[in-house]
């Protein structure tokens, strides 16, 4: 095994051991996007995810707080709530019926009297997880252990501060899942050299003739700045406030370790996250946003899902080469670099130690 210039070995795409290292390690130590503010405005309101193996809950308690917690029963550990919605007052587990306030507090016990020890309510609520909002999204770190949500972000919340993040309005969802490793489809979102190549049609025609340049983080995010030409700028309406060169350009931001965000400079929005589901599978979560209530959905739809269509192929065929016992990861363009911060990232966090790859 050898690591070249911070990029990890094949076998980290297929290593069990590595994806439970991950898991265990590299999840519940990041910041990691786990609801929009509008699907929590309500009390009552919950949003399920999960967080590398952590099942978490998003909930607005009754106070009009927001609150995160392990999505798991403190009796015999099932998962309590699934998909989102609102609770009204509580939340009830399916196994043996204790509910729970959406402070995550224990509220009732049936057949209470059951148990040999006197039950607590105060002691046995939902583990509650550190939370933090920037704009509308709302992050979770499942281990307490993350800097601070806007230090994590480094320069990214002042990058989009014009761009109305808060006010956009929902638009397009696309949920999928695929049978690749979820870093390919991180390397392949953060792999800026790609582009005229796998989008040749969808992407590049705005593109053409423009130098991409990219900004790298200090350890967590990283930044493509794409100047439109001419051909690119026509279907957007620039967003009136934007700095000069937020007017310009569409950003492509990664928020490590599973997060993608696309601004346009008509303040619109997407999200892009890749959640492991074991280690050749991965969900994919796309969110739009959009300033204008105009904007043809359908058309939006078919051509972000022409996108990722065109980017699974080629994550299909990067699954069958880390298989491969001959392939050694090659030289890398300056517009691979996004990618080597976040194998430097990955490769921090988790060590070299050979048993883990
Ligand atoms: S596991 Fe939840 S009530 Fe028993
Ligand atoms: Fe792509």
């Amino acid at each position: 095994m050898r690591f070249e210039r911070h990029s990890l070995p094949a076998s980290a795409y297929i290593s069990q051991r590595f994806f439970e290292a991950e898991m265990s390690r590299v999840f519940p130590s990041s910041w990691v996007l786990a609801a929009d503010l509008q699907e929590v405005a309500s009390p009552g309101d919950f949003v399920t995810t999960v967080i590398g193996q952590e099942p978490v809950l998003v909930v607005r308690d009754t106070d009009g707080s927001l609150g995160a917690f392990s999505n798991v029963c403190p009796h015999r550990g099932s998962v309590i709530a699934v998909g989102t919605g609102n609770c009204k007052m509580a939340f009830k587990c399916p196994y043996h019926g204790w509910t729970f306030n959406t402070d995550g507090s224990l509220r009732g016990v049936p057949n209470r009297k059951g148990f040999d020890n006197q039950i607590k309510n105060d002691q046995l609520g939902l583990h509650s997880l550190r939370l933090g909002v920037w704009e509308r999204f709302v992050f979770v770190n499942v281990d307490g252990s993350a800097p601070p949500l806007d230090s994590y972000l480094e320069d990214v919340p002042e990058l989009l501060d014009q761009h109305g993040i808060k006010d956009l309005a929902a638009a397009v969802r696309i949920d999928d899942a695929i049978d690749v490793n979820w870093k390919l489809l991180v390397d392949n979102a953060l792999d800026d050299y790609h582009l005229p190549e796998v989008h040749p049609n969808s992407l590049q025609p705005g593109l053409e003739g423009m130098k991409l340049q990219e900004y790298i983080g200090v350890r967590s995010t990283s930044i493509l700045c794409m100047p439109l030409n001419k051909l690119g700028l026509e279907p957007y309406q620039i967003r009136a406030n934007l700095r000069k060169e937020q007017s310009q350009s569409t950003y492509a931001i990664d928020v490590f370790p599973n997060l993608t965000i696309v601004a346009l400079p008509d303040g619109g929005v997407s999200t892009l996250r890749f959640d492991p589901i074991d280690v050749r599978r991965t969900a994919i979560q796309f969110r739009s946003y959009s300033h204008s209530s105009q904007n043809n959905e359908v058309d939006d739809e078919a051509f972000l899902s022409t996108i990722l269509k065109e980017d699974y192929e080629i994550v299909r065929r990067l699954q069958q080469g880390v298989l491969s016992q001959h392939f050694r990861p090659g030289p890398r363009h300056y517009l691979e670099g996004r990618l080597a911060l976040f194998h430097a990232s990955l490769i921090e966090l988790l060590g070299e130690e050979p048993d883990l790859y």
